[in-house]
């Protein structure tokens, strides 16, 4: 879920969702306010950090089954369309890409994000690394794309939504998307998402607070933003980032604590908030799954799960999903 805003409508929206957030009880903030171009800096650096083991477990996944997932992609059309909902820096589905191209399958690939600077990065990289490939980047949100998008007769619509990006809803957004994109499917499509499983408590808290400092300062940028955007007069250093994760419900929830008394002011929104110490401002959350769990999303958005395929660890999960016939 990137957004990289730069436009004046955009800040009027940032505007907007931090008066929003701060004026809740307890005090929030949207994580896609993350994605700036910081923030998509400091994100790529978590990814290649070894205690954020998400990326590297879909990748894995992605080449053992690779060849299966081609055929499940392929079978009983005479081509097929991927729309990947988010596509951030495509780098796992490059692999799959690659794949596919090489075993000469009709497809084409599209690629929706909102933001247009994240899009030709992504074409320009895809151009160079699966010259044949047919890309047809989609610059919109992404329930509006599935809409936006004719599929010709006999082509399939592959939805890919991966990254455990789906974690970045609560459980009730989540099973309310599901059901948006069930409502856009036809009778042949499929959707694929990417889970982040419930595992070693310890492990999924490490991903979220590493040693290096990399999602802390993934956390404070949300403020350094902030700042820069709206006039903010944050103290980087009177918060401090707190994540912590509930094995029971499966959420990993990150926070930014004030850390004392204080008062903050934000010039664009002509007003000041107030902060206790020890209060807390929700930042994100980062759901993780069992099957149990995926199959009550699956049951309640009218979705059949056809295959679940895991990582050697059973870390993570991508299950493929068709539209229950009875829908
Ligand atoms: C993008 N998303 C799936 C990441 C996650 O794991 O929730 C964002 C992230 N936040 C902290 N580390 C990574």
């Amino acid at each position: 879920m990137k957004h990289t805003p730069s436009s004046l409508t955009h800040n009027n929206s940032v505007a907007e969702a931090v008066l929003e957030g701060l004026q809740r009880q307890p005090k929030a903030l949207p994580s896609w306010l993350f994605y700036d171009a910081r923030g998509d800096h400091i994100f790529q650096d978590i990814m290649r950090m070894p205690e954020y083991y998400l990326t590297d477990c879909e990748y894995e996944l992605f080449q053992t089954h690779k060849q299966v997932l081609l055929s499940r992609f392929s079978a009983g059309v005479d081509a097929f369309r991927i729309v990947e909902l988010g596509a951030g820096d495509g780098l796992k589905t490059e692999v799959l890409l690659q794949h596919f191209v090489s075993q000469k399958a009709a497809l084409s690939y599209t690629p929706v994000d909102i933001s247009g600077a994240v899009l030709a990065q992504l074409k320009t990289r895809l151009q160079a690394s699966v010259p044949q490939l047919d890309i047809q980047a989609l610059q919109a949100d992404f329930l509006q794309s599935l809409t936006m998008l004719e599929t010709p007769p006999d082509t399939r619509q592959v939805i890919l939504f991966l990254g455990a990006n789906i974690g970045n809803f609560s459980l009730p957004k989540a099973a309310t998307f599901l059901q948006r994109i069930r409502q856009q499917m036809g009778a042949k499509d499929l959707l694929m998402v990417g889970f982040d499983l419930k595992k070693d408590p310890r492990l999924i808290q490490l991903a979220y607070d590493d040693p290096h400092g990399i999602t802390r300062s993934f956390n404070l940028n949300l403020l350094v933003r902030l700042n820069g955007e709206l006039g903010a007069n944050f103290q980087l250093d009177k918060f401090s980032h707190y994540p912590c994760y509930d094995p029971v419900s499966g959420a990993a929830k990150s926070y930014l604590v004030s850390q004392r008394p204080q008062t903050v002011q934000i010039e664009a929104l002509d007003r000041s908030f107030s902060f206790a110490q020890w209060e807390l401002i929700h930042t994100e959350i980062s759901q993780k799954y069992d099957l149990p769990m995926i199959e009550a999303l699956a049951e309640n958005a009218q979705l059949e799960i056809q295959e679940v395929f895991y990582d050697c660890k059973h870390y993570f999960c991508n299950v493929i999903f068709a539209g229950k016939s009875s829908a």
